[in-house]
Order: structure tokens, then sequence, then C-alpha cells
């Protein structure tokens, strides 16, 4: 084939335009860049799976035929089977949600919830409210509806009442479509939402008729502090969203919703168009394995890597970063949240992280709007304590050549202020 054809793409004039409102994932893009030798990838939400018992999980997998025979290699129905619904119902019975299997919805992982979240909710042009900055994966879903975001600022206790219900009031009774939150160990930010903020926002979503999703991949993994009750378990209207993907592994693509029953209807609806049903294999291994293994063990030995790289990464910030950066202290999950002065721009600074041979997700890819330019993401969950301590210096000193860059610039008179006194 002549190389100018690789360049013309012959569908161009056939495209739907909902693809111009669609935001490429910055964690997807980055993973080609991670996976060259010498690079340290801080940039991905990778669970570490080596604690898991192979041995065990081989045994799952052989149950999982041995035990249903070829209906494990069936279709099966879209919401899932009954007996994944009901050790959904003992999972997460750990957070005082007592539901019974038909408020289940089985997902191929919660990125689908998200999707179908936004296809059963969103019109083009409609409001929806979610914090800022948030899991880029859900703005990438929703985008596809091409809603208009209102994003709702956090802070270390999580998203702020106070400019919700401002937002709220501004919108009017009943406007935006829902309220999309983390509230534990928040991506990207790292923070979990107060009990009283919780509170709030069950209160605020009533007062203005706006329904909360609340999504908790990471409520599991916390190594410090005492946990905060989940809303779903105060209040049966808001959806809920888990996965195995933290807990278990994400390659299984499993993940439920708990919802009020109308809505399971909907979502069959969604997952007959996309899918059919979720691969009942994949179910019944999840099945096995949350009732046959000492999962719980296995977590606990997770959480305590995740506490020590967690800590590693604290101390080399600290460290190694200049005294204008702040980050968050994260109690449990897979990322915090590096913000630094104003004037620099993360975006343009990934070419000189990647050529050091570290990744991060510039924070911009965490905002619908652009903001988060002097932000990023940084992942803890994945790599080596050492690996974390030595990206963190090699990022360190990127942004010291960047410092460098600005103060040459000022003395040259190349800038008319001084950026680093803005
Ligand atoms: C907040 C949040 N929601 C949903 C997902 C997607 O999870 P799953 O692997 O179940 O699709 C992630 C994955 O990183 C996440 O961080």
């Amino acid at each position: 084939m002549p190389t100018s054809r690789l360049a013309f793409d012959e569908f161009e004039e056939h495209y739907a335009t909902r693809l111009e409102s669609l935001r490429r994932s910055a964690v997807r893009d980055l993973f080609a860049a991670i996976s060259r030798p010498g690079v340290i990838g801080l940039s991905g939400g990778m669970p570490d799976i080596s604690s898991l018992p192979l041995d065990e999980v081989a045994e799952c997998a052989k149950r999982a035929i041995l035990d249903e025979g070829l209906k494990a290699l069936q279709y099966g129905g879209s919401d899932g089977r009954v007996e994944m619904r009901q050790t959904v119902c003992d999972l997460v019975s750990d957070f005082d949600i007592n539901v019974d299997p038909d408020e289940v919805f089985i997902t191929a992982g919660s990125q689908q919830a998200l999707d179908f979240i936004g296809r059963v909710f969103i019109n083009p042009g409609d409001h929806i409210i979610v914090e800022g900055p948030s899991y880029l994966g859900a703005l990438q879903a929703f985008s596809a509806y091409e809603p208009t975001f209102e994003v709702v600022e956090l802070d270390e206790e999580g998203m702020r009442m106070d400019l919700l219900e401002a937002k709220l009031a501004e919108l009017g009774r009943g406007v935006a479509k829902f309220i999309y939150t983390i509230p534990n160990f928040q991506n990207p930010a790292g923070v979990t939402m107060s009990l009283e903020r919780r509170k709030r926002l069950l209160e605020l979503s009533h007062e203005w008729d706006v329904p909360v999703i609340e999504d908790d991949p990471y409520g599991r993994l916390r190594f410090e502090g005492e946990p905060v009750p989940c809303m779903r378990s105060m209040d049966d209207s808001v959806i809920y969203l888990g996965t195995v993907s933290k807990t278990l592994a994400p390659g299984l693509r499993i993940a439920w919703m708990i919802t009020p029953k109308p809505l399971i209807a909907k979502l069959n609806l969604c997952l007959q168009g996309a899918g059919l049903c979720v691969s009942a294999y994949n179910q019944v291994f999840c099945e096995h394995y949350f009732h046959d293994v000492d999962w719980r063990s296995v977590l606990d030995k997770t959480v305590v890597k995740y506490r020590e790289r967690r800590d590693a990464m604290i101390a080399a910030l600290e460290e190694f970063f200049p005294p204008e950066a702040k980050w968050t202290h994260p109690e449990g999950g897979f990322f915090l949240w590096i913000e630094l002065p104003p004037y620099f721009d993360t975006e343009q600074m990934l070419a000189t992280a990647l050529e050091s041979g570290v990744a991060y997700v510039p924070g911009t890819n965490c905002y619908p709007d652009g903001r988060g330019r002097s932000a990023m993401r940084v992942n803890f969950s994945y790599e080596t304590p050492e690996n974390i301590r030595e990206a963190i210096h090699r990022l360190a000193d990127a942004i010291d050549e960047r410092m460098e860059l600005y103060r040459a610039m000022l003395s040259a008179g190349v800038l008319a202020e001084n950026p680093l006194e803005g």
C-alpha cells in the first residue's frame, strides 16, 4: 500500500459529529510510552495483583467449568447471573448496604456502567455535575453523550458543598441530570469525602431533585484512618458502582451497579445493545473467588504494599520537590494529586519528563474544561518504593529545569513579569 494512503482517512466524511466531542484517554495514550525500557509509569491506575494466590485462582478457574459445565460458556441474562448478584449483595453488606439481587446489575467493568449512565441520562446539552478534578474515564464516557459539564471543585474533604449548593441554585430544581462523585480516595485527587459532606450531599440531592452517582472502586483500599459510611447505606436512591478491578483483578471486567429497580430495566436495554451479556465464565470465576478464597487476607497484604508505596512517594516529594509544590495525603486508594505554581504547564512538561523516563497524567485530563494545567495525577499502587523514589526525583529535576528556564527568560527580558512571583 502506498504510504500516502495510510494518512488518508477514506471515512472522514462519514463519521458522526458525536466523535468530535469524544475525549482521548491520556492513560491509554501513555501506555506505549511507559512500556519503553527504563520508563517508570506513574500515569496508569493498575492494581498490584502479585499477591493473588495463583494455585487458588487456578482452582477457581477449574471449578467454574467443573461446577457449572457448559452453562459457564453460554450466553447469559443481560442483568447478570443471580449467583453473581447474590455474591455482590454479600460483598456490599460489609458497607451496610442491604439489597436483594434484583437491585444489582452486573456490567463488564465500571467503565461500562459509566457509559450506560451517560446513555440512560444524558441528552446533548444536558447539565451534569462532576467533581473538579474528576476521573478521566468518566469524563470520557459521559462526553460521548455531549453533556454540559458543571465542575464543582473539591478540597481535602471532598466535593465542596457550598459550591455545589450554589451550582444547583444557579441551574434550578431538577435541571442537572446527576451528580457524579468518587467519595473514597478519589481518582485523581486521593481525597475522601467527610461524613458531614456526604450527608449534606444527600440533602441537597433531594432538595434540588438531582440523583447521586457514587462510584466506589477504592473503598476497600484504606490503609489509615477510619472508614466513612457509603452514601448508598444512608439513602436508597443513590446509584452505587463497585468493581472487582481494584480488589481482585481488572482483566476480569466484572463490576456492578446497585440501583433502584426501574433503572435496572433501562440498563438491561443498554446491555442488550452493547454486548448482549457479561461473560458468564468470568462471573462464575468471581463467585468462586469470593466464596472459596480467603480474599480478605490477600487484600490485606496488598493494602500494606500500597501504604508503603504511598509513604515512599510522600517521602520523596518532601525530599526532592520545590517548596512551592503542594500535594494531597491519601488515606487509601491509588493516587495523589500534585499542584505546582500556576505558571507551570504540566502538559508541556510531559515531554521532558518522558525523556527522563517518567510518566504522569497532566491535570487538564481530569477536567472537562481546560482547568488543571499546573497540576498532575501520580499513581503509587503499581511501582516499587525504589522506583517511586527514583521517578519523583526525575520529576523534580524536570520541574527545576523549567524553573531555571523561567529565570533565564526573565533575566533576558523575554518575560515582562516574573512568573515565579506570580
Ligand atoms: C473512579 C473509577 N471509576 C471506574 C473505573 C473503571 O473501573 P473498571 O476497571 O471496573 O472498569 C476506574 C478505574 O480506574 C476508576 O478509577
